[in-house]
C-alpha cells in the first residue's frame, strides 16, 4: 500500500517501513564514519526500538561490534495497518546487524513484567552467557508493578502551584498559553512508580541473582534536567520527582554491584524530539527555539550524535567525568550559558507570528515526521510499500 502520515493529536497513526529503515541506516553510517569505540561486547538494551535506546543499540553494535539483545514494546503490522516505528526500526536494525555478522535478537513485550524479564534472562543465559553493559531507556506512560499488581499512570504536572506558560501546537504553529493544575500526592507516587528507578533496580537484581552480569559490568539510564523555563513542569514537577528517584537508584545499584565491581550511571541527555517528549506541554516550543540556537552555533545533535559522544567521550573514555551529583552530562552544550541566554530571550519574543522566523518549527516538524519514517531523503513515498515486515529474531 501507499503509506502517508495520519495524525491524531500528538501522535502519528502510521509509519513507513522504508523510511524507518533509512533512519536506522543513517544512524549506522554515522557510527561507522566515526571509527571504533573500545566498548562493551555483550549488551542488553531495555527500550531499544526508538530514541536514545535505539541509538545506544546502534552505537554498541556498529561502534564496538557488540552482540545486542533489545527489549521493547511495539506493535507489528496487521492486515492494512502499519507497524509502530519501533517495530520497523528493530527489523531494520536486526537485518543490518545480521548482514554485518553481529548477533542481534529482540524481545517484544512489557519490560515491566516478570514474564519479559524471565524471557530475557533465559535468552542471555542461552546465547550470551553474561552481559557487560545494560542500557535502561524506557519511556512509558503506564506500568503495572509486578509485585503489587497495581497499574500506575504517570502524569506531567507541576507540584505546589498551577504552571502557566507559552506552548505551541507544532502541527499548526499556533502559540497559546497553557495552564496546568498542580499534581496531588497520588500523581507524584504514580509517576515515580512508572518513570523512577524501581524497575531498573529490579532488572539489575534479577540479572545479578542469576549471575548474568560480567565482572565490572556497567548499567546506565537516561535523565533530563533542562532550563528554568520548563523547570516547574519538568524537573520540579512530577516527572522530575521520578528522575530524582532514578538518579538516586544509580547509587543503590552501584552498592549492590560491589561484589562484581559493577557500576550504575545516569546520563543527563539533551532535549530532543521523540515520541515521548512531543507529548509534554511547553517542551516542543522550548525545543524549537533550542534547535534554532544550537544549529546556528553549529552544536546541534540528534540521538545518535548524543549517544556517540556519551560512549566515546564519557563512558569509554580514560576517566568518566561526572557532575557534583555523580551524573554524566551530555546536555552540556544545551545548558551552555550563551545557548540558554539566547533561548530565554527568544522565548519572551515568541508569538504565533514571530515563531516561524525565530524558532526552528520546521526542524521540529521534520524530526517528528522522521520518527515515523516520513520526510526522509532517498525514499519514494509515492511507491507501494510492503508494510508486512517479518523478522524471525524478534520474539
Ligand atoms: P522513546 O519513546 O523514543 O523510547 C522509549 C522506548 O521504551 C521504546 O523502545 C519503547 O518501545 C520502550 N517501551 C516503552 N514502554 C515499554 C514497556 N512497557 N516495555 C518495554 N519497552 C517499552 O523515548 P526516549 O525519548 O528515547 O526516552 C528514553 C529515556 O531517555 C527516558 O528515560 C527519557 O526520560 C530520557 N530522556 C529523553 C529526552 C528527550 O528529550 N527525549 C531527554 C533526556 C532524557
Ligand atoms: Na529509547
Amino acid at each position: 500500500m501507499i503509506i502517508e502520515p495520519r495524525m491524531r493529536g500528538f501522535i502519528c497513526l502510521t509509519s513507513h517501513p522504508k523510511g524507518c529503515e533509512q533512519n536506522v541506516k543513517n544512524q549506522i553510517e554515522y557510527i561507522k564514519s566515526k571509527g571504533p569505540i573500545e566498548g562493551a561486547k555483550k549488551v542488553l538494551v531495555i527500550g531499544a526500538s526508538t530514541g536514545f535506546g535505539l541509538a545506544s543499540r546502534i552505537t554498541s553494535a556498529f561502534g564496538s561490534d557488540a552482540a545486542t539483545i533489545g527489549v521493547f514494546f511495539e506493535k507489528p503490522s496487521a492486515e492494512g495497518k502499519t507497524a509502530t516505528p519501533g517495530w520497523y526500526n528493530s527489523a531494520a536494525f536486526e537485518s543490518e546487524a545480521h548482514k554485518a555478522g553481529l548477533y542481534a535478537k529482540s524481545i517484544n513485550g512489557d519490560a515491566f513484567s516478570n514474564e519479559v524479564k524471565r524471557e530475557t534472562l533465559d535468552l542471555i543465559k542461552a546465547d550470551l552467557g553474561q552481559v557487560d553493559l545494560v542500557i535502561y531507556s524506557l519511556a512509558s506512560p503506564v506500568r503495572t508493578n509486578p509485585k503489587t499488581g497495581v497499574t500506575h499512570r504517570s502524569v506531567l504536572k507541576p507540584i505546589g502551584q498551577t504552571y502557566t506558560n507559552k506552548t505551541v501546537d507544532f502541527h499548526t504553529g499556533k502559540v497559546s498559553e497553557v495552564s496546568i493544575a498542580p499534581a496531588n500526592e497520588e500523581d507524584i507516587v504514580n509517576t515515580v512508580e512508572v518513570m523512577g528507578g524501581d524497575d531498573w533496580a529490579m532488572w539489575i537484581e534479577a540479572l545479578k541473582n542469576e549471575n548474568l552480569l560480567a565482572d565490572g559490568a556497567t548499567t546506565i539510564a537516561y535523565s533530563y534536567i533542562g532550563p528554568e523555563l520548563t523547570e516547574a513542569v519538568y524537573r520540579k514537577g512530577t516527572i522530575g520527582r521520578a528522575k530524582d528517584d532514578l538518579e538516586a537508584t544509580a547509587f543503590t545499584i552501584t552498592d549492590s554491584l560491589k561484589s562484581i565491581g559493577g557500576r550504575a550511571y545516569v546520563s543527563v541527555n539533551k532535549a530532543l524530539v521523540t515520541q515521548s517528549s512531543s507529548a509534554i506541554p511547553v517542551v516542543p516550543l522550548y525545543i524549537s527555539l533550542l534547535y534554532k540556537v544550537m544549529k546556528e552555533k553549529g552544536i546541534h545533535e540528534g540521538c545518535i550524535e548524543q549517544i556517540h559522544r556519551l560512549f566515546k567521550d564519557r563512558l569509554y573514555a580514560e576517566t568518566i567525568l561526572t557532575d557534583e551529583k555523580g551524573r554524566i552530562r551530555i546536555d552540556d552544550w544545551e545548558m551552555r550559558e550563551d545557548v540558554q541566554a539566547e533561548v530565554a530571550k527568544l522565548w519572551l519574543e515568541t508569538t504565533t507570528e514571530t515563531l516561524p522566523a525565530i524558532g526552528d518549527l520546521e526542524g521540529y516538524r521534520n524530526d517528528f515526521l522522521n520518527l515515523f519514517g516520513f520526510e526522509l531523503g532517498g525514499i519514494d513515498y509515492k511507491a507501494e510499500a510492503n508494510e508486512m515486515v517479518q523478522v524471525e529474531s524478534i520474539k
